[in-house]
């Protein structure tokens, strides 16, 4: 069974996103918060983790149900050893009428100056790198490893030579934290080939500590930078994209604003996760994913697997972020605990 799949709320599946490691050599406070993720923190085992083959052959079911879109996350994916290896596999893939995949990465980018030109080289698109502040202090003390700034910017830089973009730049905002640099981040990318997007701050997972207090809604961060630097809304790119986009009135590029906590966006969700260890899960809030791993080593043929993650499609009911408020204190007196999101992928 191959063919595009869509949900009951008539949602295609068309994105798919691979956690391939769910180590990071960062603890970002409102993602792997070193409390929670010290010395003694189990990470997976080698033999738990989805080999390359495993991924490449539910990215091919995947394609053939419509994907087009394949992100590579994590943890930081450029932990994963090899992991160029994968892009070739995926890049090889070509959708039903023939066309490329659009395969992209997210990363903290304090490795990409070291392996752009092999990711580019084995067919990666673009990135995405994550970069919260450019205060070198501030940045050291998010990512709490005490990583320069410059390193990352380096990155960046590197990245956009070899031809890996357009290039996105994902800065995370808690109040108190780094809201102080919201301006200074639009001021320093205005004008470069690099899209800076600002992102709410999500009740992802159980460890970060969420409270409402420490979002910065989208609707404050556009009214303070085009205070300074006058903006005007753009349509968005496709249907379904996250971000909401902003121009400079003075034509220096554009921003965008992701908004999943003041304006969910689960009305056009699009994407389907694999975690590390092969669970597939149809929300970033889920509680439960599907074994395919288990499937897959059970010695299930490629026509059961695409059966199952069809079927598992076309049940999806997810709207977490439209039913937030109710939900994350439910979910919170049930104990029932949901996924982090260095495990499921950002
Ligand atoms: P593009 O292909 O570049 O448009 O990527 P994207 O819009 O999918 O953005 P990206 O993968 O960079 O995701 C940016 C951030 O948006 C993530 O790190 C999350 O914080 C948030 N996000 C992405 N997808 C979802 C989603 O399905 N649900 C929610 N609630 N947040 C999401
Ligand atoms: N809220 C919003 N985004 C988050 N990320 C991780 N944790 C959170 C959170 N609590 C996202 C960031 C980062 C990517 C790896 O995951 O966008 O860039
Ligand atoms: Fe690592 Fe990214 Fe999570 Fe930071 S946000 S801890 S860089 S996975
Ligand atoms: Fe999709 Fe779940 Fe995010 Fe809503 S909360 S946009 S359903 S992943």
């Amino acid at each position: 069974p191959t063919g595009v799949v869509t949900d009951p709320r008539n949602r295609a599946l068309q994105d798919l996103r691979l956690s391939v490691t769910d180590r990071c050599n960062f603890r970002c406070v409102y993602c792997m918060p070193k409390e929670v993720f010290g010395k003694d923190f189990a990470f997976m085992e080698r033999d738990e983790l989805m080999t390359f083959e495993e991924m490449t052959r539910l990215a091919r079911i995947s394609v053939a149900h419509g994907v087009e879109k394949i992100r590579l996350t994590g943890g930081e994916p450029l932990l994963r050893r090899g992991l160029e290896e994968l892009v070739g596999m995926l890049a090889a893939l070509r959708t039903p009428d023939g066309r490329e995949i659009d395969i992209a990465l997210t990363t903290n980018g304090s490795a990409l100056a070291a392996k752009a030109q092999a990711l580019k080289d084995a067919g990666l698109k673009r990135v995405t790198v994550s970069l919260d502040s450019l205060d070198d202090a501030t940045f050291r003390a998010m990512n709490d490893v005490n990583f320069p700034v410059d390193r990352v910017l380096n990155g960046i830089d590197v990245a956009h030579e070899v031809g890996l973009g357009p290039i996105k730049i994902n800065m995370v905002m808690q109040r108190g934290k780094n809201d102080q640099d919201i301006v200074a981040m639009a001021r320093h990318f205005k004008g470069t080939p690099y899209i800076l997007r600002f992102i709410e701050f999500m009740d992802v997972g159980t460890s970060n500590g969420w409270e409402m207090g420490a979002v910065v809604p989208s609707a404050e961060v556009v009214s303070r930078v085009h205070a300074e630097l006058p903006l005007e809304e753009v349509a968005p790119n496709y249907d379904g994209e996250t971000s909401r986009r902003w121009r400079y009135q003075d034509g220096g590029g554009e921003i965008g604003v992701i908004s999943s906590v003041t304006q969910s966006f689960c009305h056009s969700c699009s994407r389907a996760r694999v975690s590390t260890d092969g669970k597939l899960f149809t929300c970033l809030f889920a509680t439960d994913g599907h074994d395919l791993r288990a499937l897959m080593r059970g010695g299930c043929t490629d026509e059961q697997l695409s059966t199952v993650m069809a079927h598992i499609w076309r049940e999806r009911t997810d709207r977490y972020s439209e039913l937030r408020s109710s939900q994350t204190s439910e979910l919170r007196a049930s104990g029932r605990k949901k996924i982090e999101m260095s495990y499921i992928g950002g």
